[in-house]
């Protein structure tokens, strides 16, 4: 099948999975219009004029030293983290999205990786403990660490205890939140680390209904723009930026903060499992069937797509386009699934 007849074609299941706008595009309802202006020109290593307003506007927003927006997701974002916070050894997650050990190698790092146990009771790995850091910390010295939080399935780190440790040994923390982009705002999601880490990383696409690739680094160390200047492209997309800037925008709203205090209080009144800390990661599980079987029964029964799968568990995704049908939809299909009927 080629690209064009691919996004022809119609998806007949309910997705909870990324990209989170759910394809209803409620926040970027004029994307189609702004794509009509694809212009060219302005070197965004030296955004001057509008894109560095937006960006400072965003750091306004989001209480940073440096706010940029990224074009090529979360995976850009970490790349010039490293590179622009200058750590020649730095520890990563042996279990870490293949982006931090890209990063760490373009930036000529000395890689040392810790592991994490396996979470027997969801068959997961959970984020790293403050005491595990400080143990890793003490043992190796690095210059840096990358830290995920939350993980896919929605466990966070306790972010203020890591900053506190990290600054306190002079170890530089970058935090990869491409799952938490909501978190700034609502005080019910776990705590953002946009303003405790020296780096973070958010993609707008996986849960704040951005479009794919677009996503966000947020800097209290160095100005990121020389490092992402050597990994983007000197022609940027207009339009693709202006979708950040105006899902921001939203985000930061108070129709936008209802909409994201309004998915949380229908999962709940909906009595939705709940595994992780981040209640929009619906995690399930079922005595007696692996997360395998019980995906392929949510797939092939009802219709519904979930977002990442292990041996115990599955994960459905929600974000700011899950309404509150998608999500009695998956009631039910869980229901029946927990009680033999599906
Ligand atoms: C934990 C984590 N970090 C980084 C990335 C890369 O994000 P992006 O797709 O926005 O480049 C992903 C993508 O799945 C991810 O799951």
């Amino acid at each position: 099948m080629g690209l064009v007849s691919l996004l022809k074609k119609k998806n007949r299941t309910t997705l909870f999975t990324t990209p989170s706008h759910g394809g209803k595009f409620f926040i970027l309802h004029k994307f189609y219009q702004w794509y009509k202006s694809d212009i060219s020109e302005t070197d965004t290593h030296d955004p001057v004029s509008a894109l560095l307003q937006a960006e400072n506007k965003a750091a306004k927003i989001y209480g940073t030293k440096y706010t940029k927006f990224l074009t090529n997701g979360s995976t850009s974002g970490i790349i010039a983290a490293v590179l622009a916070s200058g750590v020649k050894k730095i520890l990563i997650w042996d279990k870490a999205h293949p982006c931090h050990k890209s990063a760490a190698k373009l930036a000529g790092c000395e890689i040392i990786e810790y592991e994490l146990p396996l979470d027997q009771e969801w068959g997961v790995y959970r984020a790293i403990t403050p005491s595990a850091a400080a143990e890793y910390l003490q043992k190796y010295s690095p210059e840096g660490i990358i830290i995920t939080s939350p993980t896919y399935e929605g466990f966070t780190a306790n972010i203020e205890e890591m900053s506190r440790i990290c600054r306190e040994k002079g170890v530089k923390l970058i935090v990869d939140e491409a799952h938490g982009a909501l978190y700034p705002f609502s005080d019910k999601l776990p705590e953002s680390a946009v303003k405790h880490a020296d780096y973070t990383v958010q993609s707008l696409h996986k849960t704040a209904g951005g479009l794919n690739p677009t996503a966000l680094l947020h800097s209290n160390d160095n100005d990121p723009s020389e490092a992402l200047s050597m990994i983007n492209t000197t022609s940027p997309s207009y339009p693709l930026l202006a979708t950040i800037e105006a899902n921001i925008n939203y985000l930061n709203s108070s129709k936008g903060r209802k909409k994201i205090n309004e998915l949380i209080e229908n999962i709940k009144s909906i009595n939705l499992p709940q595994g992780g800390d981040d209640i929009t990661k619906i995690l399930i599980k079922k005595d007696g069937i692996s997360g395998y079987e019980l995906s392929n029964i949510l797939f092939n029964k009802c219709k519904i797509e979930d977002e990442r799968t292990n041996n115990v568990s599955t994960m459905l995704l929600t974000g700011i386009g899950t309404d509150k049908k998608m999500l009695m939809r998956l009631k039910k299909a869980i229901e029946g699934i927990y009680n033999g009927k599906n």
